[in-house]
């Protein structure tokens, strides 16, 4: 059992920062709504990320790319409603930072104000250099996520492990820097290799969270829907099941239909 749950009152970015460096890892799952949220900080869990996989996960769309700043403030709010102690951290979502870093500043204050979360994340290297800077100009947190950033899968084409290839990485590796000196409390790094995870910990001070991305990184990020097994159709390396929610739902509702048709329920003590 986490014994991290119990030494922290509430997770701040500072708390991240010394977790690395106290070379405690740093657990952080996805949720999108109050009940979720509630669980899931009340089971210890460093940090809550209201990943903008709210699109797939929660809206049922291919990409991530159709959700929008209002839905994602939405999920955001619910989910801080329900948070004592993690720290929640709000994807900007497609669309709402890329243009220009006043469109990120703005959106970025959009989140913190209408939904109360404590931090955002956006995606990308040195193009969103300037955006970051002014976010964190105005004292907004900001987490940075490099490797396969889903919000350019049709840049990318397939959702296939990034930065294989020598001159990707060497990129990768200059944007985490270039993450960390610009002021990121903390950088996600999807689906590359271990190795390269690895390295780009190693020469960062701020924590690096990784999700297909090996166990020499500070810390780990899965999406809750996924870990839980309710969703059933996605079999990635990566992923660790821990339930196998979707066929306990499915028998348990089919359960349900079968008693209500046959008048089983309810029974006479389930009613007034
Ligand atoms: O949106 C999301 O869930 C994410 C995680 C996969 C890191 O960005």
């Amino acid at each position: 059992m986490s014994v991290a749950k119990k030494e922290y009152k509430r997770i701040t970015v500072k708390t991240l920062v010394d977790m690395k460096a106290n070379g405690e890892k740093i657990s952080m799952l996805t949720a999108y709504d109050y009940t979720m949220a509630k669980i899931v900080d009340g089971s210890g869990v460093d940090v809550i990320l209201v990943g903008d996989s709210a699109s797939n996960v929660m809206a049922g769309h291919e990409t991530t790319l159709p959700i929008t700043l209002d839905q994602m403030i939405y999920h955001a709010s619910s989910v801080v409603r329900a948070v004592e102690r993690a720290l929640v951290v709000v994807d900007l979502p497609f669309g709402s930072y890329q243009s220009d870093p006043k469109e990120a500043l703005r959106s970025a204050i959009r989140i913190m104000k209408e939904s109360g979360g404590h931090a955002v994340k956006l995606e990308g290297g040195k193009e969103v250099k300037e955006s970051i800077k002014r976010i964190l100009n105005a004292g907004i947190p900001v987490m940075g996520h490099l490797g396969l950033t889903p919000q350019s899968i049709y840049k990318f084409g397939t959702y296939t492990v990034r930065a294989k290839e020598e001159q990707e990485a060497i990129q990768l590796k200059q944007d985490a820097l270039m993450l960390e000196k610009a002021g990121c409390f903390a950088i996600v790094l999807e689906k590359i290799p271990a190795k390269l995870a690895k390295e780009v910990a190693k020469s960062v001070s701020i924590p690096i969270i990784g999700i297909g991305a090996g166990n020499g990184v500070d810390g780990q990020v899965l999406v809750l829907h996924d870990m839980i097994g309710m969703t059933h159709e996605f079999h990635p390396r990566f992923l660790r099941r821990y339930m196998n929610l979707y066929e306990d739902m499915t028998s348990s509702i089919s359960q349900y239909v079968d008693d209500v048709k046959t008048e089983d329920f309810p029974n006479d003590d389930e009613q007034y």
